[in-house]
């Protein structure tokens, strides 16, 4: 059917009105087709009656919604923010109040990929304890979306991203249709309808975190706005919120203050440097964080065990090893690396991995031990600042970043890092000088300043580059209060 473009436009505006999605991103096209589909279905005579149906008829709207709706995603997307929403997740833990959940919200979860694979991670990090500590809590505004998440049944290219092993730990084949959820992970997921832009959300919460990921990029600025701001409200103190890494920039409204961790950016509510746990006293304990009831990394009695990448398989290389720890595959790389004679190779790497599994202190032990050998290695050198940085402090980050521009002043990482904690602790000139370098190296060259890094941030350049130029505008406001 031929509809004209004020047909389109009063059912695009609906639309935005009631849920926030934009047309504009497809030209309208999806608009069109979906309002085709729904003429022919209902016997419509013209699009003019059936806009004016459509406005008084929820279900109707319903199912326009679910034609439109863009449901991309699959298992382990991004799953830097996965592993890191489970480091949050041990700290968290330590801070709660006492037999209280840990409420985490996955907010546009689509078919379900998303809030699956972070209750798969918290049991594989916690085990069957993951249940009683944490409550996840799923809600999209397609209800196609939802029904097939409340299936828990997937096709191959829902698993595009997932780790080796990971599937057949938890999911069963399904004789038509791909791969099943286990039940019991399938029932540690509550999903409800609900639209983040106009449904009443206060009765949901509080959260500890919230993953808005790879929905935002569907509404306009205002609406973000609006969504962050509802998000802030459902938020413990200290809780976080992880967008797309892609969308970070574009969702930073000063509502929460924006943060970053191991390379991976997200908002907090209030200060984020209250938040780090005391370091722990010196013993063997091997948590970060002193969560006792909790034995991490012990999945339960998986059906078939993991295939262990081991030296006789040939992979023994560092860069088989470095490709282990980029995919979050810590216990192979582990087994990996100690097959290796000792040296500043297998402490550098080893030295990555314990500060990945937030294991700091061990981490610092084999990161001294490159340095002894290796006293400008970059990497480790980074390394230690980070540690330093989650320990507040800053003096000795600093002394550790200095030496990494010392070593390689064309890295633009350190360059960022000592900006960062220049900022924090209130040195404005410092920080604004250090952000320049960054931006200079970044214009200049996006890869070739951490093509020396054998483990550079998950981030991407240009969102660095964009966080820097802002914060450069930014230090002259906070100059006018600071140093
Ligand atoms: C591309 S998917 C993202 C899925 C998942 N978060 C991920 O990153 O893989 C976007 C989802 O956002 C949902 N969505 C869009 N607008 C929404 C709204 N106003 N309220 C709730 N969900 C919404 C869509 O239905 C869709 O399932």
């Amino acid at each position: 059917m031929n509809l004209a473009r004020f047909e389109l436009d009063r059912l695009a505006a609906m639309i935005r009105e009631r849920c926030g999605l934009r047309s504009d991103t497809d030209d309208g096209q999806a608009l069109a087709a979906a309002l085709d589909t729904r003429l022919a279905a209902t016997g419509s005579p013209n699009a003019t009656a059936y806009l004016t149906r459509l406005a008084e008829d929820t279900d109707e709207f319903q199912a326009v919604i679910n034609l439109i709706t863009v449901n991309e995603t699959y298992f382990f997307r991004e799953p830097e923010q996965i592993s890191f929403l489970v480091r949050r997740a041990r700290a968290m833990l330590a801070d709660r109040a006492a037999g209280q959940p840990i409420g985490i919200l996955c907010a546009g979860c689509s078919s379900g990929e998303e809030p699956y694979s972070v209750a798969i991670a918290l049991n594989e990090a916690f085990g069957a304890d993951a249940r009683r500590l944490f409550r996840v809590l799923a809600v999209d505004i397609d209800s196609g979306a939802l029904a097939k998440a409340r299936r828990g049944i997937y096709g191959e290219r829902s698993f595009r991203g997932v780790p080796p092993g990971m599937r057949e730990r938890h999911f069963h084949r399904h004789e038509a249709e791909g791969w099943a959820l286990d039940p019991a992970i399938r029932a540690s997921v509550e999903f409800r309808h609900v639209n983040l832009l106009a449904d009443p959300l206060g009765e949901l919460g509080p959260f500890h975190a919230v993953l808005f990921r790879n929905v935002s990029i569907y509404f306009d600025a205002p609406t973000r706005r609006q969504v962050i701001s509802r998000f802030a409200d459902l938020l413990v103190d200290r809780g976080c919120l992880i967008v797309g890494a892609a969308e970070t920039l574009s969702n930073d409204f000063g509502v929460l203050s924006l943060a970053e961790h191991g390379g991976v950016f997200f908002f907090v509510k209030g200060d984020e440097t209250a938040r780090r746990p005391p370091p722990r006293p010196r013993g063997p304990a091997k948590s970060a964080t002193a969560v006792k009831p909790v034995r991490p990394a012990t999945p339960p009695s998986p059906p078939r065990p993991m295939k262990r990448t081991r030296p006789s398989d040939r992979q023994n290389t560092p860069a088989d090893a470095v490709r282990l720890v980029r995919e979050e595959r810590y216990d192979e790389a582990l087994s990996l690396v100690d097959g290796w004679p000792a040296g500043p190779g297998r402490h550098r790497i080893r030295a990555q991995i314990l500060f990945n599994r937030n294991e700091p202190r061990l981490a610092e032990r084999e990161a001294e031990a490159v340095l002894a050998s290796d006293p400008w290695c970059v990497d480790t050198l980074v390394l230690l600042a980070q540690i330093a940085r989650q320990r507040q402090d800053a003096e000795k980050a600093l002394h550790w970043l200095k030496q990494a521009v010392y070593a390689r002043p064309e890295a633009w990482l350190p360059h960022f890092y000592l900006a960062e904690t220049y900022r924090r602790s209130g040195r404005f000139e410092r920080a604004r000088r250090e952000y320049a370098v960054v931006v200079q190296q970044l214009s200049a060259s996006e890869a070739s300043s951490t093509a020396a890094l054998q483990f550079p941030p998950g981030v991407a350049p240009a969102d660095i580059l964009r966080l820097c130029q802002r914060n450069l505008e930014a230090i002259t406001v906070e100059q006018g209060h600071g140093a």
